[in-house]
């Protein structure tokens, strides 16, 4: 299948226009959000939503999101929205945040993949709201990358991952956050977050005036346990590099990962540092990459980060650990996720040394 790439910046109306019509004919479409890049289908077309599974080798029984542009559009799909949800669609949309409602049932069965919830949000990014809207359809659209890949963040990202999959890629840049939005249950009395994004348990908070965080949010989850949020259970976000996520007060933060990066090196491996702009320094001439001065600027160069390793073919990453709250929250997650739960305690000299001696088994 050819793809045809609009580029947004000098033929917005032409392929909004062309994407629309595919849209509408129950075909694929990667366009950006504020977020990531999402691959969206008609939500209320059951070919059209299999499309997506089946173009990113996902699982059936992980549900995905509906993307509205207007406010009675979560009416026609949702119901028994309780006034919590009204308070936190108010808050939030237009914007990174994915509420989880009670479904009408009225859309394919893929789309919740049996739940009888559904997850809806109105994005903010100019394209997705054109779309939505030209398009006349509520969108299904899950983020653009294969399964188990990092989420698209970039046009490079999609064209690697779908390019010649899919009819149709409208090119907006990079997108701003570089995280999936936040996924709230807001089904209850208190509202459940099931994924951090750039919408905060903190904003959650002061909202709602209470919020529960999913254990799943921080932890692995037991084989017994059931996931609240069926993307929680898979092994997401991963690189093809081992990932090591490495958590300490400043100077044992950088002696213990110069310790287990010299280490791998020795061993024959292919090592990685990621870490904020003002510990660059503490590594000397070691490869070691700074994701930017911020926590906003980590979570926007995270992804393009970890896609970047796999492609200079190496081995194992040490990335220093962030404070989990805020958008640090959503970051960690994420690195956390593919480091499958991997951390060293730079304070435990124990958790080093099994470390090391690890490389030579
Ligand atoms: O920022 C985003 O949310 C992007 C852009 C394209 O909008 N989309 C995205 O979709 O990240 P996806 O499919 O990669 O992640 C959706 C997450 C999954 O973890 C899924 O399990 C969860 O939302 N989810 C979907 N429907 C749900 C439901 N009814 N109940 C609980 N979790 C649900
Ligand atoms: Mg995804």
């Amino acid at each position: 299948m050819h793809t045809t790439v609009y580029d947004l910046s000098r033929e917005y109306d032409a392929g909004i226009d062309a994407a629309a019509k595919a849209i509408a004919g129950g075909k694929l479409v990667i366009f950006p959000t504020e977020t990531v890049y999402g691959i969206g289908a008609d939500a209320s077309s059951a070919s059209a939503v299999t499309k997506i599974f089946a173009a990113k080798g996902r699982p059936a029984d992980n549900p995905l999101i509906v993307h509205i542009a207007k406010m009675t559009q979560v009416y026609e799909i949702a119901q028994d929205i309780s006034p919590l949800a009204e308070k936190l669609m108010q808050a939030f949309w237009p914007g990174p945040f994915t509420v989880v409602l009670h479904s009408k049932g009225n859309l394919p069965h893929a789309i919740s993949a049996g739940l009888t919830t559904v997850a809806v949000r109105m994005p903010s990014a100019k394209v997705a709201q054109d779309l939505i809207l030209h398009s006349g359809c509520m969108i299904a659209a899950p983020s653009a990358n294969k399964s188990g890949k990092p989420s698209g963040t970039g046009i490079m990202h999609v064209l690697q991952d779908f390019e010649n999959e899919v009819p149709i890629i409208l090119d907006g840049g990079d997108t701003q956050v570089g995280l999936e939005s936040t996924v709230c249950d807001a089904t209850g009395e208190v509202p459940v977050l099931l994924r951090p994004g750039a919408i905060t348990a903190e904003m959650i908070q002061k909202v709602a005036g209470s919020v529960k965080i999913s254990p799943a949010v921080q932890q692995a989850l037991d084989e017994n346990t059931p996931a609240l949020s069926p993307g929680m259970k898979y092994m997401h976000y991963a690189p093809e590099a081992k990932v090591v996520v490495v958590k300490g007060e400043k100077p044992f933060l950088a002696n213990a990962i110069k310790a287990m990066y010299d280490s791998s090196e020795k061993a024959g491996f292919t090592a990685e540092i990621l870490c904020l702009f003002q510990s660059l320094l503490c590594y000397e001439n070691r490869n070691a990459q700074s994701l930017g001065d911020t926590v906003e600027e980590e979570a926007h160069a995270l992804f393009d980060a970890l896609r970047k390793a796999d492609a200079a073919k190496v081995d194992v990453v040490f990335f220093e650990a962030v404070e989990e709250s805020g958008l640090g929250l959503a970051v960690m997650n994420r690195i956390l996720r593919a480091a499958g739960f991997l951390v060293v305690d730079a304070m435990k000299e124990g958790d080093i040394d099994a470390y090391i001696a690890g490389l030579h088994r």
